[in-house]
């Protein structure tokens, strides 16, 4: 349900030490929300912790593991604790994995899926009963992706989990229909943040010539990570359901519900272009 007004309301925000998680704490920041944050990379989490501490704003921080479901209990048992319900929930943490999937190890497909998916799972779980007993306008933002809707080749694993974030996120918002908690999901197109250079994010399958390429691609056409922080914070005031951002989201979105099959041919020639394929 749109939260209008965000100077000290609560903003938790997982997978917050780098890319659209960071530019979207720090976004919510800006305007006076006091915030958790949490990613399992305790050098990047306290290196946002202190820029936010420079705005003399109230943070917590905590290092977690999105996809390990006992440590997700604990934090928010402890978030609880200390402040009771949380006014905004952005799950956000997710990894990339590229590579075709023929070549794809089935432990990369679970990685994926532990993180992509029983993170926003867990991060529902465990902090969504609160906020819906809590009552009081407040919204769970699930960060999904262009590959939640029209995928490109050499995704299968992540366009797997993102779809899963997707069919979660509709679900939810229905079953929340009658409370004051609002489901927003995001679908980021091509951002230029560290996602592709992350360990284990490509498939040793995939060349390096078309790793290359890839990344070429992305710091080439890539959007800002602030692009997509400043539409969450829109979404979250005007209680949007979809987020469509960055390059290509809007007309992927739209091609795919006009044609399947030009979609379908769009992308694998533009795949062939960019590095995907
Ligand atoms: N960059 C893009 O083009 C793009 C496009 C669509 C969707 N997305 C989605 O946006 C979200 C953020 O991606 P990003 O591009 O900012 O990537 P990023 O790599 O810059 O940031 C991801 C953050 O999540 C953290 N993280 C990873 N695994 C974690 C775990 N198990 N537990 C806790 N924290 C964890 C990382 O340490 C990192 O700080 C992801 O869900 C991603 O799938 C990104």
């Amino acid at each position: 349900m749109a939260v209008p007004q965000l100077k000290d309301k609560w903003v938790l925000v997982t997978g917050a030490g780098s890319g659209i998680g960071r530019a979207t704490a720090m976004a919510f920041a800006r305007l006076g929300a006091k915030l958790v944050i949490a990613d399992n990379n305790p050098e990047a989490l306290d290196e946002v912790g202190l820029a936010i501490a420079r705005l003399r704003l109230e943070c917590l921080a905590f290092q977690v593991d999105v996809a390990d479901e006992a440590a997700m209990l604990r934090f928010a048992h402890a978030v609880h604790v200390r402040i009771g319900a949380i006014d905004v929930l952005i799950n956000n943490a997710g990894i990339g994995y590229h590579g075709p999937f023929l070549y794809s190890p089935l432990k990369s497909w679970r990685r994926v899926l532990d993180i992509n998916v029983m993170g926003v799972v867990h991060g529902c779980h465990v902090f969504g009963q609160r906020m819906v007993d809590a009552g009081g306008a407040r919204q769970i933002v699930n960060v999904a992706s262009l590959a939640g809707i029209a995928p490109t080749p050499n995704t299968s694993a992540y366009a797997a989990s993102k779809h899963a974030v997707m069919g979660l996120s509709d679900v939810l918002s229905m079953e929340l229909a009658n409370s004051k908690v609002g489901v927003t999901a995001v679908c980021p197109g091509i951002i230029n943040t560290p996602i592709t250079t992350a360990a284990g994010a490509i498939s040793s399958a995939i060349s390096v010539a078309q790793t290359d390429k890839l990344r070429a691609y992305y710091e080439r056409t890539g959007a800002s990570a602030d692009v997509v922080a400043q539409a969450i914070v829109d979404a979250v005031r005007s209680g949007r359901s979809l987020v469509l951002v960055g390059p290509c989201a809007k007309p992927m979105y739209h091609l795919k519900r006009l044609s399947r099959a030009l979609a379908r041919a769009v992308t694998i020639s533009d795949a062939r272009k960019n590095g995907y394929l």
